[in-house]
């Protein structure tokens, strides 16, 4: 594959040994492990993008006077390699991960990392840690997460002038312990995670940073994830703090939350091309919470699921809010959401046809 960047590779001289990296990949439950190696460049508006390296993985040093620390100018991605059966490894949109980069980068007042830099940055670091890609059994994959942050130690507020991207991987289980059975959530009235205007549609740690105390109220209320409502009006459904949401209802029809203020999730835009072909009539559009409440309560929603990189498709069981509670079945996954979460997956590890040219060849 051409590579525009030029990347220096420092080989790690003490990789983790071959018996504990078995045990390692056996369980790796989710973000937890590190592969051998980071990759890592750097971008200052004279020089562009340069300087990138593969390294040994290990801590990275920061001035304590750097912007990200502070400021909070940063943008991420999540993606995922599988190994298929004949042993080769393959990343699902990769370029559509490129694509959302830059547009976080926009609003960030981050610097634009190329598509092709970007794809060939997360394959020449796949490729070196190749043999911590997982086998296919129990949908393990390798989660890849590039990150780029403002790393120039200046403590004005104005965009950084020295910005850094790196890519790490992780051998990834999967990301809900209990494995694919319903979550509960928890609708939160007391915070929302975007409003007009700002960066809900980027991927950006501060999004992440103001669920972090709506989450904890879910757990308090023994729920699994929250969901947001809009800030305008508190009353259409957005999505969850790290997946997006769909509602299957009995005559066929799936609706999930128009873009705007969600993030543009890649699985979101997949399962809506899926569902396309299996005959689902999707709409995109704004989804109250009272439909939800209603739809579920008569039986109009057969079924609630949420979609991610790190979740894949899991189905949703409970919503409960303060006052009461609805639920299509705590031990319920419905057909609609087993054959798309089916379909997706066999496209990723490579065991259906491709039809849509979704996958990349590591
Ligand atoms: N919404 C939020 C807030 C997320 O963090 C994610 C995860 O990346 C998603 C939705 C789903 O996006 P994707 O399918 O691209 O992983
Ligand atoms: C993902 O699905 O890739 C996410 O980023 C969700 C979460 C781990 C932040």
């Amino acid at each position: 594959m051409p590579r525009s960047l030029d990347i220096a590779v420092t080989p790690n001289p003490r990789p983790v040994p071959d018996d504990r990296l078995a045990e390692i990949l056996a369980a790796p439950g989710f973000g937890q492990h590190f592969t051998d190696h980071m990759l890592t460049v750097e971008w200052t508006p004279d020089a562009g993008w340069h300087d990138a390296r593969i390294t040994p993985y290990g801590p990275i040093q920061l001035d304590p006077a750097t912007a990200v620390l502070h400021y909070a100018q940063e943008t991420f991605e999540g993606l995922k390699a599988y190994r298929h059966e004949d042993g080769s490894v393959w990343t699902f949109r990769p370029e559509a991960n490129a694509e959302r980069m830059i547009r976080s980068s926009q609003r960030l007042a981050l610097p634009e990392l190329p598509v092709e830099d970007f794809v060939a940055a997360v394959d020449a670091l796949i490729e070196i840690d190749e043999r911590w890609v997982p086998d296919p059994t129990g949908e393990k994959s390798l989660y890849v997460r590039p990150f780029m942050f403002a790393s120039e130690k200046f403590l004005g507020v104005r965009p950084s002038q020295h910005v850094t991207f790196m890519v790490i991987t992780s051998p990834a289980g999967v990301y809900f312990s209990k494995g694919v059975k319903p979550v509960s959530i928890w609708l939160t009235e007391d915070y929302t995670r975007a409003g007009r205007g700002g960066m809900g549609a980027a991927k950006t740690g501060g999004n992440y940073a103001s669920s972090l105390v709506a989450q904890q109220e879910a757990t308090a209320h023994g729920c699994d994830q929250v969901v947001f409502l809009d800030a305008q009006e508190g009353k259409y459904v957005e999505e969850l703090g790290g997946m997006n949401m769909y509602f299957v209802h009995a005559d066929g029809r799936i609706v999930t939350p128009e873009i705007g203020t969600i993030l543009e999730g890649i699985t979101r835009a997949s399962i809506i091309e899926l569902a396309g072909k299996l005959d689902h009539q999707v709409e995109e559009r704004r989804f109250s919470i009272d439909e939800w409440r209603d739809g579920v309560a008569s039986g109009a929603i057969t079924e609630v699921f949420a979609c991610g990189t790190a979740a894949v498709v899991t189905p949703v069981g409970t919503l409960r809010w303060d006052g009461g509670e609805v639920s299509t079945g705590e031990d319920f996954v419905g057909p609609v959401t087993q054959e798309l979460r089916r379909q997706l997956v066999d496209i990723q590890y490579g065991r259906s046809e491709d039809t849509f040219g979704w996958m990349h060849r590591v």
